[in-house]
């Protein structure tokens, strides 16, 4: 499916409004097994998802990617697979980058929140983010998009993936009891206190999961000063969707 464009709603009504210690623990809580909860989690699919953000890269000239909260850098390690290309893996939580180093893959792998970028100005070729606005209030995304359109290059891309509720009816159903029932139901036989931990995170996560007008709310915000020409497209039966847009 190719992208559409947003529906413009002038309302901004986001439901996860957390501080950056609060979701520095939450990964905190869970880095060790990240990646496979991911998996479990997605049924996989995240992989699919992961690959269409790194096709993106294909049409994008110049070297240098910013992978803006990289976490254990499997987007990152993805782009350098495939690509010759300059991947910056940025990530504030030192855990999650402890496990992307383990990898020894060639990504330059730094410390750094996204409100303050440790580059210079209209640096990078295009910026990739995956999964993190919607911990965020809108003001704090704002913040984020003025810095990372400082450090980036005029014309060229962000891309932005993340989870979705199906809008059909059965398809809802189907996604939230895998989500919610099925992970609570886990979450109650499972003695293991660590994946506990996790499955609470996720089922409480499901319920901020972007719908929808949550999307054409985030393309109405990315939208307005720096960016334009913003777009989204949905994945895997409307699970998950990419936003495509340009700076200025
Ligand atoms: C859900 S994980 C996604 C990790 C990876 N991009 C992926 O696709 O698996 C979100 C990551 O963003 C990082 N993060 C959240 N807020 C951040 C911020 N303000 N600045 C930098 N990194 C941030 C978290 O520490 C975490 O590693």
């Amino acid at each position: 499916m190719g992208y559409i464009s947003f529906t413009k709603r002038n309302n901004l009504n986001w439901v996860y409004e957390l501080e950056n210690s609060q979701v520095n623990d939450l990964f905190t809580n869970i880095y060790t097994n990240y990646d496979t909860y991911k998996k479990i989690f997605t049924v996989g699919l995240s992989e699919i998802w992961e690959n269409a953000v790194v096709n993106e890269i294909k049409s994008i000239e110049g070297k240098n990617i910013l992978d803006l909260g990289t976490g254990t850098g499997s987007i990152s390690f993805k782009i350098k697979n495939r690509f010759n290309k300059k991947i910056y893996g940025v990530d504030n939580n030192l855990n999650m980058l402890k496990i992307a180093k383990s990898r020894k893959k060639d990504i330059n792998l730094v410390a750094a929140d996204a409100g303050k970028l440790p580059f210079r100005d209209n640096f990078f070729d295009a910026v990739i983010i995956s999964y993190i606005f919607r911990y965020y209030k809108s003001e704090k995304i704002r913040n984020y998009l003025e810095e990372i359109s400082r450090v980036m290059k005029s014309g060229r891309n962000l891309i932005y993936l993340d989870f979705m509720v199906p809008n059909s009816f059965i398809l809802k159903n189907i996604h939230k009891f895998y989500i919610k029932d099925f992970f609570n139901l886990i979450k109650k036989i499972s003695p293991k206190k660590d994946l506990n931990q996790t499955l609470e995170f996720l089922t409480q996560d499901y319920k901020n999961f972007f719908q929808k007008k949550d999307i054409d709310e985030l393309c109405e915000l990315i939208n307005d000063k720096d960016f334009k020409k913003t777009e989204y497209r949905k994945l895997t039966l409307q699970t998950a969707f990419i936003i495509k847009t340009q700076k200025k």
